[in-house]
């Protein structure tokens, strides 16, 4: 597979995993917390672990260097601001953290803190896949090189390998099936 489409199915599962907090959120302002702690705990080991360490680790460590050695800009150009939203989205997921571990279940004025961080994130990554998708991609495609872009496949997966393993990823996918089961198709 080329480095990109991978890339832009990790994408896609993102997206789902942002529906599915965006549901929790719903359900939260309406109900108070109708159980959901569990999947909340599994959406954000996957956005640590699945997005930032293995997705945005390949972003970063590899996708961006090569476009920056074939002339794309960082500071001031499209690799400066994709950076910048990484970081965003990590700290987002830190205080999205914190402030399910702070809210009472059952008492649905203590989830405004979460439900903002939450519905933030999903704008942030939202809008920062779209970029991707639509601008840094096909640049990526265009300009990257057949050797360059087989040496990136070799990289991500080694990046898999070391961030997530074999096994991880089929739990992450069990995972995902089992949240839209439970959240956008009951
Ligand atoms: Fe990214
Ligand atoms: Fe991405």
């Amino acid at each position: 597979m080329k480095p990109v489409e991978e890339l832009r199915m990790e994408h896609e599962a993102v997206k789902l995993t942002l529906r599915v907090l965006e549901e929790i959120c719903t359900r939260m302002e309406r109900q108070g917390d109708p159980g959901v702690g569990d999947a909340v705990a599994q959406l954000l080991e996957f956005f640590s672990v699945f997005v930032d360490k293995c997705h945005h680790g390949k972003e970063e460590e590899l996708l961006f260097p090569a476009l920056e050695q074939v002339g794309v800009k960082v500071e001031g150009g499209p690799i400066g601001v994709l950076l910048k939203e990484h970081q965003q989205g990590r700290e987002c997921v830190q205080r999205m953290s914190k402030s399910f571990s702070a809210h009472r279940p059952g008492e649905p004025g203590t989830s405004v803190d979460f439900n903002r961080d939450a519905r933030e994130y999903v704008a942030l990554l939202g809008l920062h896949i779209e970029k991707e998708n639509n601008v840094l991609f096909p640049l990526a495609e265009r300009e990257l090189s057949e050797a360059k872009q087989a040496e990136l496949s070799d990289g991500f997966e080694r990046i898999e390998n070391e961030k997530i393993g074999v096994g991880r990823h089929e739990q992450f996918h069990l995972m995902l099936d089992n949240l839209k089961g439970l959240y956008l198709h009951p």
